[in-house]
């Protein structure tokens, strides 16, 4: 599915609410005897026709007086007005509206640091000093040219051939704020434009200044990659810019072919972007994009090459499923939840496959149900993902497979109601019953029981799951059984 971006052309109407914030801006900077200009991603978006709730204004005075002032010009109640007075900037909220107010500036960087020494400047130097052509558009709000669209650096253009370029030297661009790198990347990405060349090889040569970026704010842009409704173009500029080798070795281990005896195996770096790609048609989940990017990243360390089988991979589910906390603690991404459901469709995505094979047994189809619990349909949609065969006989075949076990995976549960259960005997129970401390024989009774429902030896009710208790602990000699 392709993105339609069509370029508006300015003025846009603006909505009421956004006509109430201009005009409210606008008549407090002409009371200060200021100019202000709406600018950056409001202006860039309005123009895509990308829904928008964040305005950024920029004035050649004192923003943060001017943000203050706006304030009370705007009918109904605001948030209270935040003021960061080091970086000159301030910021409220108005209805929906997230509302910033940053001071006209020029910056200027050292070699080990993204935060500038900034001191107040013109229009044209705080336009200068900007990422992208396509986030210098402004519109202004003086009164004598109200609403008009100011484009110092064909970014207009530049949206309509859909191209990112930097309004100063890209090298100077990045060297000064290495964070760039990344956001042109994810704006390709989002936007489905393309990087201007001298753009790509600025990236591939200041790569390395990524290091002096929090990793907080590279996962942030790679997350947005991620959300992009094709995030493979944004791993592909990645890899092939270097950065992705710095902030992402795992994935670039994926890349590659090896040939022993005439025989290859598939470059798993874009069998994996096709299969994030896949879930991403079909799903906006973040974290089963995550699952979908590292479904197969043990296996650059479970790869074997036999003369009869060829390249094999054995145990890259468990492998990779290991490797999950460890990528998370490195990308600082959340642990606890997400990085366990993340963990646990890479150790399971080989699953539903194996469960295509003829003369599966229920007690099969009721493990899968009781260990992939409500993230089954996820780890369905993952392997279906991953099928990325070009011949179209196999994509038919192994998505038939996969109808079937999910045929199988419905009556199993609709007949033993697996899915978020808990065995009919807790381990109070069995305390109480045998007069038990808390102890390991109290885990492995009731571990006993689970696993004899799961193999379908006694039934999922309480009566059978007692009388089984009692068995096993005669068997394991628990005292007071009798
Ligand atoms: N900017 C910049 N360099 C950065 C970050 C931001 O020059 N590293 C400038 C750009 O002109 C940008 C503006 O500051 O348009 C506002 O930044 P931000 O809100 O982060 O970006 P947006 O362009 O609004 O887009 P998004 O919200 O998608 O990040």
């Amino acid at each position: 599915m392709a993105v339609t971006i069509q370029i508006k052309h300015w003025p846009i109407p603006l909505n009421e609410q956004e006509r109430i914030i201009f005009q409210a801006v606008a008549h407090a900077a002409a009371k200060m005897g200021v100019k202000a200009y709406a600018i950056g991603g409001f202006v860039r978006d309005k123009l895509l026709g990308r829904p928008v709730k964040e305005i950024d204004f920029v004035c050649v005075g004192d923003s943060i007086a001017l943000a203050r002032a706006a304030a009370k010009c705007l009918p109904g109640k605001t948030s209270l007005v935040q003021v960061f007075k080091r970086f000159g900037t301030a910021h409220f909220v108005w209805q929906d509206y997230s509302i910033e107010f940053v001071t006209a500036r020029r910056e200027s960087y050292h070699p080990d640091s993204r935060n500038p020494d900034v001191e107040p400047a013109s229009l044209e130097e705080d336009l200068l000093r900007r990422d992208f052509t396509i986030n210098t558009l402004a519109i202004s709000l003086q009164e004598s040219s109200f609403d008009q669209l100011l484009d110092a650096f064909e970014g207009l253009e530049d949206l309509r051939q859909k191209r990112i370029r930097t309004p100063a030297d890209p090298i100077i661009t990045f060297r000064d704020d290495p964070l760039r790198m990344m956001r042109a990347i994810r704006f390709a990405t989002q936007l489905h434009f393309h990087l201007a060349p001298e753009l790509v090889e600025a990236i591939s040569q200041e790569a390395p200044r990524i290091q002096i970026v929090s990793q907080e704010r590279i996962t942030d842009e790679l997350n947005k990659i991620l959300m992009a409704q094709k995030p493979s173009i944004g791993f592909e500029w990645l890899f092939k810019t270097g950065l992705l080798q710095l902030i992402f070795p795992q994935m670039v281990a994926l890349a590659g072919v090896e040939m022993i005896d005439g025989k290859g195996h598939k470059d798993n770096f874009y069998h994996t972007l096709q299969v994030v790609d896949n879930v991403a048609a079909r799903s906006d989940k973040l974290w089963l994009r995550w699952a979908a990017l590292l479904h197969d990243i043990g296996k650059p360390a479970t790869k074997r090459f036999d003369p009869q089988q060829g390249w094999t991979f054995h145990g890259h589910e468990v492998v990779g499923a290991r490797m999950v906390p460890k990528i998370f603690a490195q990308l600082k991404l959340p642990t606890h939840q997400p990085m366990e459901y993340v963990k646990k469709l890479v150790l399971l995505h080989l699953r539903p496959i194996s469960l295509t094979k003829e003369n599966i047994t229920d007690s099969a189809i009721r493990r899968l149900l009781f260990e992939a619990g409500d993230d089954l349909e996820d780890l369905m949609l993952l392997c279906e993902a991953d099928i990325t065969s070009r011949n179209p006989q196999k994509v038919k075949r192994y998505l038939q497979n996969f109808a079937l076990v999910r045929k199988r995976l419905q009556e199993v549960e609709e007949k033993d109601r697996i899915r978020n259960w808990q065995p009919p005997i807790t381990g109070e129970m069995i305390m109480e019953r045998f007069k038990l401390p808390p102890c390991k024989l109290v885990g492995d009774i009731k571990n006993a029981i689970r696993e004899a429902i799961l193999d379908g030896k006694i039934g999922n009710n309480f009566e059978e799951a007692w009388e089984y208790m009692i068995q096993v602990a005669r068997e394991l000699q628990v005292p007071n059984v009798d």
